[in-house]
């Protein structure tokens, strides 16, 4: 049997940290480091110079996750980028990244906009290329550079979030990788976190900032965040015992905390690095596993939960042998 497995893993952050303190002296904001601490479990994160786009990121991580995998340029025949900030409207930002790595064998690349469940919808896709036999060696990566669609004078979203990219390799193998996943969506709930504006005759129309009902958005992510999590456990044969790491989408602490609970996970099992990242919406899952790897945390053979819920609304998880 083919599997889908990770072989290696990497990830970018822009610039030095921005500490709590730093950005509301930056933008004056009317607020502080202790209700932003105790709220969300944020206490920095990273905020890309305007130059710097999504691609830029993506290409640091995946030169990073190409060389721990052991894999040059040459052997990637297909791209996924998830990322609700494009460089551009078109070319996608997966296609601007090919191009960066010099990837020029035709491989497939485009992006997928799943907002803070991109990369697990992505690694979803990416694994059914892979089990087709249709690819062997996949980028999947996840770019955001969220500080760009804030509204700084919103102090309710724009303290939440944070720029930064996370890549792996995802290769077949007849070793176990990816064991099960899901993805799914609920576009009735769009108007609880969402950016509702677009380029029209060469402006930005409607609201072209963040926008969240952030008590609405807790509330459905906890939820969701479990049931996905007990449908990937399942579709495998397994209980949340056999996890050795979740790593779900980094929005918020409380919300990683309640969606353990519920899971009945050890809280020592849960990776965090919202505290030190932010909300790096699609880019939080392949920032956390990689700084773990790296940190020597996780380790080859361990058995990963990695979830995300996001704008849409959308949600989905990936049980998988690391
Ligand atoms: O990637 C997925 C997307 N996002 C999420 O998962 C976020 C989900 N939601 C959350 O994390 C939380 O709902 C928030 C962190 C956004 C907000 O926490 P909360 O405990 O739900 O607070 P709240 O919205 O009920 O606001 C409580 C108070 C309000 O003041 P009043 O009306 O009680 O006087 C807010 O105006 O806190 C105020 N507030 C702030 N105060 C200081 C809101 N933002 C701030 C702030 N600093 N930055």
């Amino acid at each position: 049997m083919t599997y889908a497995k990770i072989t290696g893993t990497g990830s970018y952050l822009p610039g030095v940290p921005v500490s709590n303190a730093e950005l509301i002296a930056r933008h004056q904001l009317e607020s502080n480091d202790e209700w932003i601490v105790e709220r969300t479990g944020i206490r920095a994160r990273h905020i890309a110079p305007a130059t710097v786009t999504s691609s830029d990121l993506a290409f640091e991580a995946c030169k990073k996750a190409l060389e721990a995998a052991g894999r040059s340029k040459d052997d990637v025949d297909l791209i996924i980028v998830a990322t609700s900030t494009p460089d551009y409207i078109f070319p996608s930002t997966a296609a601007l990244l090919q191009a960066k790595l010099g990837i020029a064998n035709g491989a497939p690349a485009f992006d997928l906009q799943a907002v803070c469940s991109g990369f697990a919808y992505a690694l979803t896709v990416a694994d059914k290329f892979i089990r087709s036999g249709s690819s062997k060696c996949a980028l999947v990566v996840g770019a955001e550079v969220f500080s760009r669609i804030l509204d700084w004078k919103d102090r309710g979203t724009c303290v939440l979030f944070g720029d930064g990219a996370g890549a792996v390799v995802l290769e077949a193998s007849e070793q176990p990788g990816i064991l099960s996943s899901a993805i799914h969506a609920d576009g009735s709930h769009h108007g609880i976190l969402s950016v509702p504006g677009q380029v029209c005759g060469g402006q930005a129309i409607g609201d072209p900032f963040l926008r969240m009902d952030g008590q609405a958005v807790f509330k459905f992510a906890v939820r969701v965040l479990s049931e996905v999590a007990e449908e990937v456990l399942a579709a495998a044969g397994l209980t949340i015992d056999a996890v050795d790491y979740l790593i779900p989408h980094q929005a918020n602490v409380r919300i990683m905390q309640a969606t353990g609970k519920r899971l009945g996970l050890p809280a020592e099992k849960c990776i965090v690095t919202v505290d030190r990242h932010g909300n790096t919406s699609a880019a939080s899952i392949p920032l956390a596993l990689d700084e773990s790897v790296r940190a020597g945390k996780i380790k080859a053979g361990d058995t990963l939960l990695l979830e995300g819920v996001g704008g849409g609304f959308t949600w989905g998880a990936a049980l998988l042998k690391f």
